[in-house]
């Protein structure tokens, strides 16, 4: 699939940012494939009760009070001359593909943030309106990291207008509980990936942030522990049609991080990675991890569950030529775009999953 995506459908798949008024249009602009804000019902986030897990919860507040990172999110001395360096060796379109990266890495942090603080205001439970706080604050030091980066390029994104005017989309709780589950656990196999495979090939290494992966994931993980606690003290969550559910959201968060990786070929490939094979290292340790909380795991070695990754990423992009060109035609290209996506979804969800027992020991150490 990266090899056959051409630049320029790339480039309209991404679109360019060139000053600090398009980095923030694109933050704030709401599509299938960029990071939405949410909020959700808060008087039930409010009635959640962790005693079934107590043992193991207040042992990750522990973790979360100690906070391992309080020193780590700063820039050392080497810092600036690295980004000079790295980025004068890449091509213009490399930039664009890194640029959009740090851009939609940060909406995606911001938008936890906000969603954690959002919760911790409007409730009164005691040991969410902890971990809300904890969260936030890991959450807001992420997004501020992100945001010096691309601030060095004079992009930086004004978090107080992001906040203010981005749309905001309203999930249950129970949506809140799987898709964050899903996006920390994929945040942290993404970081994590990233970081070994620039660890054994430090040439390969063109911006200083991918060093701080490393620590910043662990932040992710623990988080996705959060919400794995959260959930096995409510097995109602993960029974009966929730199975269903758990099932959509694996699918949706695994095949709109598969589609969107693909618009960036030239990033992966600058550290050494396909788009292909670091999204299916991404789903497979995601898959291992959620074996703590998720009855079902789809099945990511089937061949059409493949096809239909790659089918899905194809269309994207044919949708998006068709967008650019415009008119009637284009509009109905888009829409047939659209029914066919739809219905590779859908051939997707009906594919046999494997069913699991859950392990009674809920945690996982972070050991990828
Ligand atoms: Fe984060
Ligand atoms: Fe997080």
């Amino acid at each position: 699939m990266n090899t056959a995506l051409e630049f320029d459908h790339v480039e309209m798949l991404i679109g360019t940012v060139s000053n600090a008024a398009e980095a923030n249009a694109k933050a704030t602009r709401s599509t299938i494939l960029t990071p939405r804000f949410y909020t959700t019902d808060f008087a039930a986030l409010d009635r959640l009760d962790v005693s079934p897990v107590r043992q193991e919860w207040d042992q990750m507040m522990q973790e979360y009070e100690g906070d391992n990172n309080h020193d780590h999110f700063q820039r050392d001395a080497q810092f600036v001359d690295e980004v000079r360096e790295g980025m004068s060796k890449l091509s213009p379109e490399l930039r664009q593909e890194f640029l959009d990266f740090l851009i939609s890495s940060l909406t995606s942090e911001f938008s936890g943030c906000i969603l954690y603080n959002e919760v911790r205001k409007n409730i009164r439970n005691t040991d969410i309106r902890q971990l809300m706080t904890y969260m936030a604050r890991d959450e807001s030091r992420h997004a501020g990291f992100i945001n010096l980066a691309l601030r060095d390029f004079d992009l930086g994104i004004d978090l107080g207008n992001l906040k203010r005017n981005k749309a905001y989309t309203f999930f249950k709780p129970k949506y809140i509980y799987y898709a964050t589950y899903l996006s920390e656990k994929i945040g942290y196999a993404r970081y994590i990936t990233i970081f070994r495979q620039l660890e054994r090939h430090p040439e390969l290494r063109f911006h200083p942030i991918f060093r701080w992966f490393e620590r910043w994931c662990n932040d992710e993980f623990r988080h996705g522990e959060s919400f794995a606690l959260l959930m096995r003290a409510h097995p109602h969550l993960l029974q009966g049609a929730n199975k269903l559910w758990i099932r959509f959201f694996i699918l949706a968060v695994y095949a709109t991080m598969y589609v969107r990786d693909h618009t960036r070929p030239l990033m992966h490939k600058a550290m050494g990675l396909q788009s292909t094979d670091y999204d299916y290292a991404v789903f497979r340790i995601t898959s291992d991890i959620a074996r703590q909380v998720f009855p079902i795991e789809v099945d990511i070695d089937h061949p059409v569950f493949r096809r239909c990754m790659t089918r899905l990423a194809e269309l994207s992009v044919e949708s998006a030529a068709a967008k650019a060109r415009g008119g009637l035609i284009g509009g109905l290209k888009r829409a047939y775009c659209a029914t066919l996506a739809t219905l590779t979804f859908g051939r997707l969800y009906l594919l046999p999953v494997k069913q699991q027992e859950l392990p009674p020991q809920i945690r996982v150490q972070p050991t990828w």
